[in-house]
């Protein structure tokens, strides 16, 4: 057997791939969750991974001590990566359980930081394009600090995030580690939480269902699209590197939510799409697109391969 990751989050939709990158690659992997986002359904095609002891899936909530389960990694191969990845990632979910993403996010990452020292791991943090706010450039180089509201719907995510960031960048500086972060920009793909809110798995899954899709706002406002497999790719190569400081990660191929709808329509031909408009949310940014210049010179080669309209029938073909 390889060496051992540890995947906080890993019953959710990222950290689930996360999990499975690694079992594949012949890893021992811990994947830790409590559940409120994330589903037992995600890595349930690993039944024989977790009876020949390869997987090792653990409850816990990893903002609360880690004494009780920590243990695990003293019986398993050296351990070489945490990927911190537990946090509520959709504006519903982060809402709803705001105290638990700051949380989760400085408590838990805290948690993580010491268990990789103790063990001579790197820990990988899930930032976010979040920390660039509601953006004045676009795209958004890693270099643009952001324009954030620290008080308001979206604060208790963004913030958590920045802090994150704040912190792994303090504790390499106070203990010459090398642990680092990724900002990752809006991904989909398999296994995304139905309930979660995002606009891709809301829109597929009323395509679906024969019922209108909800475009808030005008649907002018951009985004850019990353299919899962692409951002599993550049976060692994990511890992294996020496960098500390924060990379975009993502698609740099930027739609409005319209255009979204509309590729919907080339995919769904049996069907006549009908839109419904709703007010957009408080705070929601206007555009979002990843400067990904330094990520393709630092991971060369990495780029992302998968547009649009392939990463869409991929994902209908797993609903
Ligand atoms: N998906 C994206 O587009 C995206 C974009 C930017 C950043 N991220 C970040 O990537 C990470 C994963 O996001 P995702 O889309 O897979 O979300 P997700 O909700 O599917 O997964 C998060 C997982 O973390 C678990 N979790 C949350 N709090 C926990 C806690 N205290 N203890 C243990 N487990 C906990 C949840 O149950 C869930 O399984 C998050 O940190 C998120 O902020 C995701």
């Amino acid at each position: 057997m390889k060496k051992t990751v540890l995947v906080t989050g890993g019953f959710g939709f990222l950290g689930s791939h996360l999990v499975e990158h690694f079992l594949k690659e012949g890893f021992a992997v811990v994947a830790v969750d409590n559940f409120c986002t994330g589903s037992r359904s995600n890595l349930e095609h690993f039944k024989a991974e977790i009876s020949q002891g390869r997987l090792k899936a653990i409850e816990a909530d990893v903002s609360q001590t880690w004494d009780s389960w920590v243990g695990v990694l003293e019986s398993l191969p050296p351990l070489s990566f945490v990927f911190h990845f537990a946090s509520p990632a959709s504006p519903p979910h982060y809402q709803r359980l705001g105290l638990e993403t700051l949380a989760v996010n400085s408590i838990g990452l805290g948690h993580a930081l010491k268990t990789a020292d103790r063990f001579g791991a790197r820990v990988i943090f899930a930032s976010t394009s979040e920390v660039y706010g509601d953006p004045s450039v676009n795209p958004q180089p890693e270099t643009y600090w952001g324009n954030v509201n620290s008080f308001g719907v979206r604060s208790c995510y963004d913030e958590a995030k920045r802090f994150g960031e704040a912190l792994i960048y303090t504790h390499n500086q106070k203990h010459q580690t090398q642990h680092g972060l990724v900002r990752i920009f809006n991904t989909y793909g398999p296994r995304m939480n139905p309930a979660d809110g995002r606009v891709i798995i809301n829109l597929l899954l009323q395509a679906e269902k024969h019922e209108p899709m909800t475009l808030y706002g005008s649907g002018d406002q951009t985004r850019s699209f990353c299919y899962v497999d692409d951002l599993i790719s550049g976060i692994v190569k990511y890992a294996r590197s020496n960098l500390t400081r924060p990379i975009n990660l993502g698609n740099d191929h930027e739609f409005t939510i319209s255009q979204l709808a509309e590729t919907l329509q080339t995919i769904y031909t049996d069907r006549k799409l009908e839109i419904k408009h709703l007010p957009l949310p408080q705070d929601d940014p206007k555009q979002r697109k990843p400067d990904l210049t330094l990520a393709k010179r630092l991971l060369s080669p990495w780029t992302p391969q998968i547009q649009l309209r392939e990463g869409l029938i991929k994902m209908r073909a797993c609903l």
